[in-house]
């Protein structure tokens, strides 16, 4: 696939196969993750990778579709209210560079939004000064779901003289 199928052909994943994901694969993803532009070079990132009793604790409804692999990706603040925001904005191109590194190998991830509520932060022990940009299953998809139909990008450009 070239980048364009890639990025197109990407979904949420909610049904997964149990087929297993080792360290290495994921180690190389997040790599990929570390090549996101991030202004002044903060490497706002950081990934906590969830086993089996945390993972029980943070009880996901679905726990994670059965993803076969849990992490979370976190956003160290920033000294000012800008670079906290860029930093977050920075981590998410990072998630975006890991979920199509993965997704050009096959292996699909579930984005939920679940980790920055107090009682999620603090069974992964999320230390003050840190956002959870989310937590992901990971692993190969059982199912695809067809695409959420976008708005043309049309309809959103706007020509300014
Ligand atoms: C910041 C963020 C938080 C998200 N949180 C959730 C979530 O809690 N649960 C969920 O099912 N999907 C979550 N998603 C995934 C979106 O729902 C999904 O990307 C969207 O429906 C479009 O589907 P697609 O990614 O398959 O194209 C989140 C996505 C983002 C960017």
């Amino acid at each position: 696939m070239n980048i364009i199928e890639i990025i197109n052909s990407r979904r949420n994943i909610k049904s997964f196969k149990s087929d297993p994901i080792n360290m290495e694969q994921i180690s190389k993803w997040l790599q990929a993750g570390t090549m996101a532009p991030n202004h002044k070079m903060t490497e706002p990132w950081e990934v906590f990778i969830i086993g089996p009793e945390t993972r029980a604790k943070l009880n996901h409804k679905s726990d994670f579709f059965n993803a076969p692999a849990v992490l979370a990706v976190l956003s160290k603040h920033g000294s000012t209210e800008v670079e906290t925001v860029e930093n977050a904005l920075a981590t998410a191109c990072f998630v975006q560079n890991f979920n199509l590194a993965a997704w050009a190998e096959g292996v699909g991830t579930f984005w939920s939004s679940m980790g920055n509520a107090q009682k999620n932060r603090d069974i992964m022990g999320v230390p003050a000064g840190y956002d959870v940009i989310g937590v992901f299953g990971v692993g190969y998809p059982e199912e695809i779901n067809n695409p959420k139909e976008r708005t043309p990008i049309q309809e959103k450009i706007k020509h300014l003289s």
